[in-house]
């Protein structure tokens, strides 16, 4: 499907409720699956990615049923996942692929993990060395890609000590997952705060893990004891209306519910740093905190985004890249390999799509140079490459063109925002 986004007259105006956070709804359905008990998951995400893993555990035989917009997963332990009957396809989602690989690794049985086009070309070597270290049998295609074949490893896993040289938390959560069922304490460090939800959701299922600094330690063999819980909004969602609101003149936004967890506002950070007017109206929540917020338009100026804030705003980077455009003065990105690596190569597919916009950005070494000062686009045909996050953001761009944009091939915003083009249409 293609999408026409008309220029907006005024103000984005109103209240949202963003859709429930991806992340916290795939770790939610993992590893209830393998504790032991029954575990309601309220505001789950229904979204294509998310549908991957809840498919995956029905399909080793977890009793997962939909009630309304919440699931009850009925777990049997670590080891109470069947054998599937064929291979498991994970879709468009690398958090599936690579979360669930520490997951399999400790089974008892041989499973095959596929995915679609684009995930079949992402690199899952980062993922397949830990879980060797560890014992795991497991093999990718050729150059590490997928299909991933984990084999069963004929006993434990073995506990490591592992550096991770990629600040990834589908990496950390890969090899902590594996902890779970390793014959002692697994600790894994990273080297810049990645996303937190694995450990929190873990720590809150009573499992036997600590953190200290950039390290995080967890000891195999002891059974997850389930517990309801509420999914906060995706921030990750929010920020494509938080950008938005900041762009168009007279826009004053409220989003609600939207999860507040510091390890994934990095965005919001940055933002005020630029000078956005972006209020937090409450701060509530258990494990993982949630608020309102309310965004105003508001002029952005440049700013330096160094490494250690990129995993705090991975993927809102493209978003993030349309904002500095806008401010009164250049903006340096630095450290954006991952970007290469996400549904699409996220540097080329902006570079793309800006320069149709009458837009340059320069790349230096590991860096982006944004240089600033547009406050109009140009129309254009834009295309989404396959991406959830650049179609949403080359959304966000066409609310300041000259005459509106066509953004192309924009099926894959189900994988994580199924409402977005109606949530756009209500507030502008
Ligand atoms: C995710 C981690 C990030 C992020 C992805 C979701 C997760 O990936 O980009 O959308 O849920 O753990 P990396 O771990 O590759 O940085």
């Amino acid at each position: 499907m293609d999408w026409k986004i008309k220029k907006a007259q005024k103000g984005l105006k109103g209240e949202l409720r963003v859709p429930p956070d991806k992340s916290i709804s795939h770790r939610a359905v993992m590893f209830s699956s393998i504790a032991r008990g029954k575990c309601r998951i309220d505001n789950f995400l229904f979204g294509e990615d998310c549908m991957r893993t809840y498919e995956a555990f029905l399909a080793m035989g977890v009793s997962i049923t939909r009630k309304h917009n919440a699931v009850v997963v009925k777990g049997d332990g670590l080891k109470g996942l069947k054998a599937p009957a064929g291979a498991l396809y994970m879709g468009n989602s690398g958090t599936s692929m690579r979360i669930m690989s520490g997951i399999l690794a400790g089974q008892d049985f041989a499973t095959e993990l596929t995915g679609d086009e684009s995930l079949s070309k992402r690199p899952m070597g980062r993922i397949v060395e830990p879980l060797r270290s560890m014992g795991a049998n497991i093999e990718t295609a050729g150059d590490g890609r997928p299909p991933i074949k984990i084999a069963p490893a004929g006993g434990p896993l073995k506990a490591v000590t592992y550096n991770t040289p990629v600040a990834s938390a589908q990496v950390k959560s890969c090899v902590l997952s594996a902890g779970l069922y390793a014959d002692g304490t697994t600790a894994l460090t990273e080297p810049f705060q990645s996303r937190n939800h694995t450990e929190k959701m873990l720590e809150y299922f009573s499992a036997e893990i600590e953190r200290e600094g950039l390290t995080t330690r967890v000891t195999g063999g002891k059974e997850l004891v389930p517990k309801d819980l509420s999914v906060p909004g995706d921030v990750s969602s929010a920020a494509f209306f938080i950008v938005g609101a900041l762009l168009v003149e007279g826009s004053n936004l409220v989003l609600r519910g939207v999860g507040l967890n510091p390890t994934r506002t990095g965005l919001i950070s940055v933002l005020k740093r630029m000078g956005a007017k972006i209020d937090i109206l409450d701060l509530r929540g258990e494990s993982e905190p949630s608020g309102d917020l309310r965004a105003l338009y508001s002029p952005l100026e440049g700013t330096i985004v160094k490494p250690s804030e990129i995993p705090l705003l991975i993927d809102e980077i493209p978003v993030l890249i349309i904002a500095a455009v806008t401010a009164s003065s250049p903006t340096e990105i630095q450290g954006i390999s991952e970007l290469r690596v996400k549904e699409s190569d996220r540097v080329r597919s902006m570079t793309e799509n800006l320069s149709k916009l009458g837009v340059e950005m320069m790349e230096k070494g590991d860096s982006l140079i944004i240089y600033g000062g547009k406050k109009t686009f140009t129309s254009a045909v834009l295309d989404s490459f396959g991406d959830h996050r650049i179609a949403m953001s080359m959304a966000v761009a066409s609310l300041i063109s000259d005459d509106g944009c066509t953004i192309r091939d924009t099926d894959c915003v189900n994988t994580s925002y199924p409402d977005f083009p109606g949530h756009l249409a209500k507030v502008s």
